[in-house]
């Protein structure tokens, strides 16, 4: 059984990458750059295999698939990871900022499902901008109440459909674009807990983290990220749905 994480080029992912490979058990790590994932695989050894995969690309994730059925691979273990922050929310920006972190780890979950176990761990990496707060007590009642990928992505849809930030607030969305992502990922999560009740799906933050995307100021270090999200798709101690906001224990 092996594990694969997304977006290993830098950052997180990286790190991520590095810690799991020291277990010794068989790791797929994706970057959209193959040079990126070759050099780590060839520094993590024999037991980590490189994929290029530029996640939003439908033909590259099939390819994936395919590559992993030919060679019988079987997840136990699938990790998206791989995001973008934009620092505006424009339509396009918003367009592509959930292709990145919302669709993309839907169709790449459906692309592998043929090697995916029925009891697998899905880890969302989200953040705790993904937090409702902001949100009319409508539009929050309609998040916390999804129970189907399909409500999900109607969500999406009718974020995107609101045209920009001022259209967003007032139909009762966030006005930032990442901050929908990530709030569409918490609610992924709680619906594929309810969808697929033998597998243990985890959204987590990993909190504000010096990397390109948190920034220099960034409070917590790369290995004190690293390790939150490490925490996320290996302690037993936890429940499936739940978003762990950045300093939440994962308790059940
Ligand atoms: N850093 C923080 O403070 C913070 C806070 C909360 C949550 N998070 C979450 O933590 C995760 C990792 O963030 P990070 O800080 O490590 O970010 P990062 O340093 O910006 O790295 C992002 C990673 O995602 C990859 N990626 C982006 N778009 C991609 C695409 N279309 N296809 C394939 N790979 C793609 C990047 O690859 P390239 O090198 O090819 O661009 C890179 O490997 C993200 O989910 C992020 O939302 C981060």
């Amino acid at each position: 059984m092996a594990t694969l994480l997304t977006g290993v080029s830098r950052g997180i992912g990286r790190g991520v990458a590095r810690t799991l490979a020291s277990s010794g058990e068989p790791l797929l790590v994706t970057a959209r750059d193959l040079a990126a994932a070759r050099t780590l695989a060839d520094e993590l050894g024999p037991h980590v295999r490189p994929f290029g995969l530029e996640v939003t690309d439908d033909g590259q994730r099939r390819a994936l698939a395919s590559q992993l059925v030919d060679s019988k691979v079987a997840l136990s273990r699938l990790i998206h990871n791989a995001a973008i922050y934009e620092r505006t929310s424009t339509p396009e920006t918003a367009a592509r900022t959930l292709a990145t972190n919302v669709f993309a780890p839907i169709r790449l979950t459906e692309a592998l499902s043929p090697v995916l176990a029925a009891d697998a761990r899905i880890v969302l990496v989200s953040s705790s901008m993904g937090q409702l707060h902001s949100y009319s007590s409508a539009m929050r009642a309609r998040f916390e109440g999804v129970t189907t990928q399909a409500e999900v992505e109607v969500l999406a849809a009718e974020y995107l459909a609101a045209g920009g930030p001022d259209g967003a607030e007032r139909a009762g969305f966030s006005r930032d674009a990442y901050s929908v992502s990530k709030a569409l990922l918490n609610a992924l999560a709680q619906a594929w807990a309810r969808q697929f009740p033998k597998r243990l799906v985890v959204a987590a933050s990993p909190g504000w983290v010096k990397t390109d995307m948190g920034g220099p100021g960034a409070p917590r270090s790369l290995a004190q990220g690293v390790a939150r999200i490490v925490e996320a798709a290996t302690t037993t101690n936890v429940r499936s749905g739940a978003f762990y906001a950045d300093s939440d224990p994962f308790t059940r």
